[in-house]
């Protein structure tokens, strides 16, 4: 299967979000990535509920949004509300995980759990088959445009062989510091889905930088 590539909006600029929705509308893009801080698990706010419904009746691509807050199975109906497709939450923010993707999934949306980087992979054995996919966090959460942490390769190797052993088909997503080098060592190591912020909206053609992550 070819990978997905999947801009994050946090790089986008906010005062003219149609015109970025525009560009991802005509790229190749596959999702759209969209990430909620709450400025409690991470040290950062960005944008919530309706936003991202603004964004959705102008974006044609899946949304697969990423929470980065606590307690965000109380947000199920809201962010179903927006349209999304995937709904992504914190393996730390959720002390009853299980629970949490059974409930994401009742609701009709596509769960995914994210891990920090200090957060190993084997924390997720038991869940494998239970999600559609996981997201392995390469630089801290809370801002974009920060270095790719090295390790985060070894991990992705190592889920892919946990994922191929429990006979699940989740997906692999990375997120943080994603650029046209890290994302070929990403791909070699596993990775199916790959989350751009800076590498794409900083690039002088945006649309470009996403075909060429696209096609590596
Ligand atoms: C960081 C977010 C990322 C961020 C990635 O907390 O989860 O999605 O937008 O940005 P880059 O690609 O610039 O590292
Ligand atoms: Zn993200």
């Amino acid at each position: 299967m070819k990978h997905k590539i999947s801009p994050s909006l946090l790089s986008a600029n906010f005062a003219n979000l149609a015109k970025d929705l525009e560009m991802i509308n005509r790229s190749e893009a596959d999702w759209l990535h969209l990430d909620i801080m709450d400025g409690v698990f991470v040290p950062n706010i960005s944008f919530g509920f309706p936003v991202i419904k603004a964004v959705s009746e102008l974006c044609q691509k899946p949304l697969d949004v990423h929470l980065m807050i606590v307690n965000p199975e109380k947000f199920i109906s809201e962010v179903k509300a927006t349209g999304a497709k995937i709904m992504n939450v914190h393996y730390e923010t959720c002390p009853h995980l299980h629970r949490v993707i059974q409930q994401i999934r009742e609701a009709g949306m596509e769960p995914a759990v994210t891990i920090n980087p200090a957060t190993p992979v084997s924390v997720l054995k038991d869940i494998l088959n239970d999600v559609y996919m996981v997201l392995i966090m390469s630089v801290n959460p809370g801002f974009g445009g920060q270095k790719f942490i090295e390790r985060s390769l070894e991990k992705v190797k190592e889920l892919k062989m946990m994922i191929n052993e429990a006979g699940s088909d989740a997906l692999i997503q990375v997120d943080g510091g994603v650029n046209l080098e890290t994302a070929s060592l990403l791909l070699e190591a596993g990775a199916d889905v790959l989350v751009a912020g800076n590498a794409v909206f900083g690039a002088p053609s945006p649309e470009e930088m996403i075909h060429k992550l696209k096609t590596l």
